[in-house]
């Protein structure tokens, strides 16, 4: 029996946030350049994409390239910039044809000027779709996003003379238009959340895997899926409350 009826469909998270982690490890398995790992990681961007929007996933959220990803060898850096180009590209028609919309977070104006361009692209194609909104956090860390919000919500000082609230503080982060990830998966075995959604990271639950991105597939998806259904999220009640 596949993993995918086993999962409860009235129950599956909105958002789902990924650090897809691994790809280079993968690639010297294979006595492969590192971007040989990225370039297949491509596949099981698709794989999941596909599988998040089938079973009915709302947000699917990508960590693809972080401010701290610049210190990389620049080959490295460059192929990566360009396969973000070549998979929007090659990826739009596919998007729109399953009502798919791309979003991307991060500090985007400080990207290659084609990578920019191509995904201000994307996004403008895709924004009329409702299915699920895929978004890819490039040239994203969390403590820029926080620290950035802070000097937008200094600009607008006037307009909160008694301090910004909860909700008008989330107003001002990359993440405005979206629910806060109740799942965070990273692959590869690493237990970190490496400066990723920190704030609406909050109450996720989090899914670690050995599995290295690339070889991530839909089963692995679903499984971690069920991992999130079989927990118990209390949001800081106890136990007995929340089964109220
Ligand atoms: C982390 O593995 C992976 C990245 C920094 C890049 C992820 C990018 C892709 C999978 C391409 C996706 C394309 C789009 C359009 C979203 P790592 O290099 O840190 O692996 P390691 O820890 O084994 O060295």
């Amino acid at each position: 029996m596949s993993l995918k009826t086993e999962i409860d469909l009235n129950n599956l998270p909105k958002h789902v946030a990924v650090i897809m982690d691994g790809n280079g490890r993968w690639a010297k398995e294979r006595s492969r350049p590192r971007v040989f790992g990225h370039s297949n990681g491509v596949k099981s961007v698709r794989d999941i994409t596909e599988c998040a929007a089938e079973l009915g996933v709302s947000y699917l959220t990508l960590y693809a390239f972080s401010t701290e990803n610049w210190k990389r060898p620049a080959t490295e850096v460059n192929t990566l910039m360009k396969l973000f180009v070549q998979t929007v590209k090659k990826e739009l028609k596919t998007l729109n044809n399953n009502n798919i919309r791309l979003k991307a977070i991060g500090n985007l104006k400080n990207l290659p000027k084609d990578t920019y361009e191509s995904l201000i692209y994307g996004m403008k194609s895709t924004e009329n779709n409702t299915r699920m909104t895929l978004t890819l956090a490039l040239n994203y860390s969390a403590r820029w996003e926080i620290v950035d919000a802070v000097n937008q919500v200094m600009n607008d000082a006037n307009k909160y003379p008694e301090g910004v609230s909860h909700d008008q503080f989330e107003s001002y982060l990359q993440t405005a238009h979206m629910p806060d990830p109740e799942l965070m998966i990273r692959t590869s075995g690493e237990h970190r959340i490496s400066n990723y959604l920190l704030w609406q990271l909050a109450y996720s639950e989090l899914y670690f895997t050995d599995v290295l991105w690339p070889d991530f597939t839909k089963d692995d998806f679903y499984k971690a899926i069920l991992s999130y259904q079989s927990r118990e999220r209390r949001f800081g009640k106890t136990g007995e409350q929340v089964k109220k």
